[in-house]
């Protein structure tokens, strides 16, 4: 018993060693049932059969005959009234001009970069003209187009469209293909999937065999996943070079994809949009009769450190300051900004000026304003939830059959999506209210007013303190553009950008790249399970390669929870890892929880952190959404233990019907405990896959053991850690890369005055002003000691040492001698056996 958790690392290695084994005998006696074969750990990307290849005069023959059908089932379409109408709507935007120029240069170049205008019919076109005219080569049946997408939601729009436009169901010629969901056919020729769902492919089938055209989508937003998946295409390209690239950006810097592929040809579709107005904060202040405060009273709008950092990162970006710049930064002061600034929605305008976006929105725009959508861009789900419940409620919205107000964010259900494209009938006022995946990906015809908040959610990384802030921070000049071009896209529009123009040139050109500012564990993880050879040597190979000290840290990560040995090869775990699709230390507490059979929680504590917190935090009833929380919690200390409390109780609700009522009453969403379920299924079947688990009864026998939850979540967990020293009428938290760090409001823990516990574990720290704790469980010394870390790592020595070292750092020299005569007393028994 004693020797288990020391030994940890090793029996699970030796564990899933075994079990591996049985997986693939497993495999050979029972072929997968059709039933969950889109649950495959390549994200059911790969095709279980052979793809359709002309190999002999029969299966020639074969295939002409379907791409026939294909044909012909075309043309039927086509000729009725519907068709032609969707006909004559395809061959009116821009890119059918270039239809015959892109097939032809697609056909000769191996690589080939196209730009154009948001809306010009890149991503629900280009892939149907290739489709097209394969299929009119009678080579339709062989095609196998494949075009990746950041977002899941865009995948599933587009590929709704397309199918639409073509007469069709989903998941007959077209599918989609996203984390959780999928509609995909034996006949799928032209499938959309997230980009990581492609990569996840490349896994299992590194020459994607079978693919003819492999198609990136908005490549300019310079996703860490789409960055990633250049590098591996552009060493497969040689290895396959039938296989047809295709890059897609909105903005026009195509030149430097062009020039990363050997200069691969570029085609630009020329637009139209029509011209849009834009109104910086001046002129809507005046335009609304309001007077801008005089930009030396800045220090009554107080929060004037938040704003100083603000400035100290736009300083940053611009290496040269110029004067101009350096003025537009002073005038800049008067905007406040504090990280959850959405309770007042004031959207760093400053109170005093008695003027908001609701105002802005409601009074103006929907009052005075011609007909026509209202797209507001936000920073994030929670102030767009915010935002859209206080225009709910607000006297100022009128009769609410009026106006139709709608959510558009990356993680929303499909139902919700399509209602975002319909057209309101007149007289209804459509309000999106969108985070800035509204700006490319997706188009909303009918807006004509555009309200920027100037700011977007991103991740950063701070490599030094190995810490991911998240900000929201200024968008770039290229973003504020794109999103002002969203209302002119049926007549012309008006945009209202809620900053200063001087604000606006002190912007960036364009935004960061992912890979250059977010940590690289999972991408390093996925590197080596490619076999893509050594990790810094590869990276170098980006677009934009990052920093040493990222990957460094990195890779140490990857070591300390076991995933990496010494000699930076893949250990068993980390094989296993790099399959789930979730982050590494989420997966890791997965495969604990299903070895030490106490799935069920675990599970639902994963589904949890990857998804979003189901619990909701309105602004205006804090105090009551607290304490439901807190009774949740049943003051054990754990946000992760209340969260499973939550989804139990709810799963119980729904059983008696009465699942809405709780999460009423428990201020919960719905929604995020429906997507966690399904998550939950979703892993389970992976978890199957791997051979870990059999049957559900068979890995729960410890499920109702709350000590027992706690150490594997430590154990996942860790070095996510930080020490409760107990101060006279308080407690300071500390963490040993950051010093004091505070915890988020609404963790249990944060209503605590004190913490009967040692240490909390966390899952995610983020620096916003000080260094902040999300969600945190307490553990006691003996979890800590037994589950934290890796203890192949240098051994059961090595181990003690990484140990000792925290625990004398957090000044318990008292627990690290516990701990050496546990050690010792423990050689004894090894030696006596
Ligand atoms: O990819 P790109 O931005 O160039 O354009 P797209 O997404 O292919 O959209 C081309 C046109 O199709 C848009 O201008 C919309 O008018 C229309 N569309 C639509 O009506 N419904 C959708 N779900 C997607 C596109
Ligand atoms: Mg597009």
């Amino acid at each position: 018993e004693v020797l288990l958790p020391f030994g940890l690392q090793n029996q699970v290695d030796a564990y899933l060693k075994a079990h591996l084994s049985r997986k693939s005998m497993n495999k050979e006696r029972f072929p997968r049932s059709s039933s969950c074969s889109n649950l495959t750990t390549d994200g059911g990307l790969h095709e279980q059969k052979e793809p359709l290849t002309p190999r002999s005069v029969v299966a020639e023959g074969i295939l002409r005959r379907k791409s026939l059908q294909l044909h012909n089932k075309q043309e039927d379409w086509q000729e009725s009234s519907e068709g032609q109408k969707m006909q004559e709507f395809r061959r009116s935007l821009p890119a059918y001009k270039e239809r015959d120029a892109l097939l032809d240069v697609i056909s000769q170049n191996q690589v080939v970069v196209v730009s154009g205008e948001t809306g010009c019919g890149k991503t629900t076109q280009l892939p149907q003209y290739i489709l097209e005219s394969e299929i009119d080569a009678a080579r339709g049946a062989a095609c196998n187009i494949i075009c990746t997408q950041p977002r899941r939601i865009s995948a599933m729009a587009v590929a709704e469209r397309v199918a639409a436009e073509r007469g069709e169901k989903l998941g007959e010629s077209v599918g989609y293909k996203v984390r959780l969901e999928g509609m995909k056919g034996r006949d799928t020729r032209l499938l959309f999937c997230t980009t990581g769902i492609l990569l996840r492919r490349l896994l299992v089938d590194r020459n994607l065999k079978g693919v003819t055209h492999v198609i990136v989508d908005e490549i300019h937003e310079r996703g860490m996943n789409e960055d990633f998946l250049l590098i591996v295409l552009k060493e497969l390209l040689p290895r396959r070079p039938e296989l047809r690239l295709i890059l897609m950006s909105a903005t026009l810097n195509a030149e430097l994809f062009s020039s990363y592929f050997g200069a691969a040809p570029m085609i630009h579709i020329p637009g139209f949009t029509y011209p849009v107005r834009s109104h910086f904060l001046e002129n809507i202040l005046e335009m609304t009769g309001h007077r801008l405060s005089p930009f030396n009273q800045i220090d009554n709008y107080g929060q004037e450190k938040m704003w100083k950092m603000q400035k100290q990162a736009l300083r940053k970006r611009k290496s040269q300051i110029t004067s101009a710049v350096e003025d537009a930064l002073e005038a800049a002061d008067f905007m406040e900004y504090s990280p959850r600034t959405q309770e007042s929605l004031s959207c760093w305008i400053p109170d005093s000026i008695g003027f908001n976006l609701i105002e802005l929105v409601l009074c103006h725009i929907c009052r005075k304003e011609r007909p026509g959508a209202i797209l507001v861009f936000m920073t994030g789900w929670d102030d767009i939830n915010s935002l859209k419940n206080q225009l709910q409620a607000h006297p100022l919205l009128g009769d609410p059959s009026k106006v139709l107000l709608l959510a558009c964010h990356g993680s929303m259900a499909s139902s919700e999506q399509r209602l975002i494209f319909d057209n309101p009938e007149d007289g209804i006022r459509k309000i999106v209210l969108a985070t800035n995946m509204a700006e490319t990906s997706i188009t909303i015809n009918d807006v004509v007013f555009v309200v920027d908040c100037g700011k977007a959610k991103e991740t950063s990384y701070d490599a030094l303190n190995n810490t991911p802030c998240l900000l929201p921070s200024w968008i770039s000049k290229a973003s504020a553009r794109q999103r002002r071009g969203r209302a002119g896209r049926v007549q012309p529009g008006e945009c209202y950008h809620l900053y200063p123009r001087c604000v606006y040139e002190a912007f960036a050109d364009y935004q960061l790249p992912e890979l250059l500012r977010t940590p690289l564990q999972s991408l390093c993880l996925q590197i080596k399970s490619l076999k893509l050879g050594s990790i810094s040597e590869f990276l170098s190979s980006a677009l934009q390669p990052p920093e040493p000290l990222s990957v460094q840290n990195a890779m140490e990560y990857l070591k300390i929870i076991g995933a990496l040995d010494e000699d930076e090869n893949l250990t068993v775990l980390g094989q296993n890892l790099s399959m789930l699709p979730v982050e590494p230390k989420l997966g890791k507490m997965l495969i604990l929880g299903a070895i030490f059979n106490c799935l069920n929680p675990i599970m639902t504590v994963v589904a949890g952190l990857s998804v979003r917190d189901p619990f909701l935090m309105p602004f205006d009833k804090k105090d009551l959404a607290g304490s439901a929380k807190a009774q949740l919690s049943a003051r054990d200390y754990s946000d992760h233990l209340a969260l499973v409390r939550a989804y139990e109780g709810w799963k119980d609700a729904e059983r008696h019907q009465s699942g809405c009522e709780y999460c009423w009453r428990n201020f919960l969403s719905a929604q995020t405990l429906k997507a966690m379920d399904s998550l939950r299924k979703q892993f389970f079947f992976l978890l199957k896959d791997t051979g870990l688990v059999d049957s559900m009864e068979s890995c729960n026998a410890w499920s109702h053991d709350e000590h027992f939850i706690r150490a594997i979540i430590c154990a996942g967990l860790f070095p996510g850690i930080c020490s409760v020293v107990k101060k006279e009428k308080s407690m300071q938290l500390k963490t040993m890369e950051d010093g004091p760090v505070l915890l988020y409001s609404n963790s249990v823990n944060a209503q605590e005055p004190k913490i009967p516990y040692p240490w909390l574990v966390f899952n995610e720290k983020v620096k916003v002003n000080s260094v902040f704790l999300r969600d945190s469980t307490a553990v006691s010394d003996s979890v800590v000691l037994l589950f934290g870390g890796n203890v192949s790592r240098g051994g059961l020595d090595g181990h003690l040492k990484m140990l000792q070292g925290y625990l004398e750092f957090f000044m318990k020299p008292a627990l690290a001698v516990t701990y050496l005569s546990l050690k010792r007393e423990l050689e004894e028994l090894i030696q006596n056996k």
